[in-house]
């Protein structure tokens, strides 16, 4: 706790407050400031020994509380969606009076004590900066505002998602076959947890390739899901060609290609 008169700034431990010793004032109104917040609370002191000039004795002790004010909300994130990768920020003002102090606790109710590897306090407080956002950042995150008047607790839900990313071996790339075997190709993104994809949409050369227009039916065939592309007894002059698929979500697509080569 610190403690202004005038131009002076002094320190308190405690409740007994070093005077300056050139202060002429038998009673003084005092102003502190906690915390870098100015209280507009003022306590009154009086000398009780007038020739000790080094230190108060709080014998009065008057708190005039000028318009006090529980916290109240201002502007709070409440759903906010991040993407996987990015940063993202959560906000958390209030108002009140003393300045509400604002307290950070992460999905899994650790308290968030200030800058580290995946946050960043901004704003005295106001803000929560999440570095790079994690599947497992998704959840509830909660602000506590609390100032001398009481404590509000708002949750903030974050939303971790993206769209469909890649995975090993599920996608398209380039193939070479021999002649006459079988080959599967692939179209499979992962979006994130708890959500789903767009059916994948699949082209030939540029072209569109649906169920309606494959190139020969008896050979090529999709699966059920069009996560996959069954090419039977390959054929050196009709199966050699460029593979394109893009899987989409709400949130992007994934492209992706390959040119399959029968040798
Ligand atoms: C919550 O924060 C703590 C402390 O920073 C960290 O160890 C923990 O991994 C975080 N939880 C999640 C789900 O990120
Ligand atoms: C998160 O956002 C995605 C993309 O908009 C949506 O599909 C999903 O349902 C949301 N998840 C929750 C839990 O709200
Ligand atoms: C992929 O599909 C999405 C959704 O239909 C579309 O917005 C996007 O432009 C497509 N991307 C390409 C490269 O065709």
């Amino acid at each position: 706790m610190q403690w202004s008169v005038a131009a002076l700034l002094l320190v308190i431990a405690s409740a007994s407050l070093a005077v300056p010793t050139d202060d002429p004032a038998r009673s003084t109104f005092y102003k502190p400031t906690v915390y870098r917040h100015h209280f507009d609370i003022l306590l009154r002191f009086d000398l009780t020994d007038p020739t000790d000039r080094t230190s108060v004795h709080p014998a009065e002790c008057t708190v005039l509380f000028s318009e006090t004010l529980a916290p109240v909300e201002q502007y709070v994130s409440r759903e906010v969606k991040a993407t996987i990768g990015q940063e993202t920020i959560l906000d958390c003002f209030f108002g009140g009076n003393p300045i509400p102090e604002i307290l950070w606790q992460n999905v899994s109710n650790h308290e968030i004590r200030g800058d580290d590897s995946l946050y960043e306090i901004r704003n005295y407080g106001r803000q929560l900066l999440v570095k790079h956002v994690r599947e497992e950042d998704e959840g509830e995150f909660k602000c506590t505002a609390k100032n001398l008047m009481g404590e509000t607790q708002i949750e903030i839900r974050l939303n971790a998602t993206a769209p469909p990313r890649r995975v090993a071996y599920k996608g398209l790339t380039t193939l070479t076959r021999p002649d006459h075997s079988d080959v599967t190709l692939h179209c499979s993104g992962s979006p994130a947890r708890g959500e789903r994809a767009e059916t994948p949409l699949w082209y030939r050369n540029g072209g569109r390739l649906e169920k309606a227009n494959l190139p020969d039916p008896s050979r090529y065939k999709f699966s059920p899901d069009f996560t996959q592309l069954h090419i039977k007894d390959l054929n050196k002059k009709e199966d050699m060609a460029c593979f394109q698929c893009n899987i989409s979500n709400s949130e992007g697509y994934l492209f992706m290609d390959g040119y399959l080569r029968v040798i």
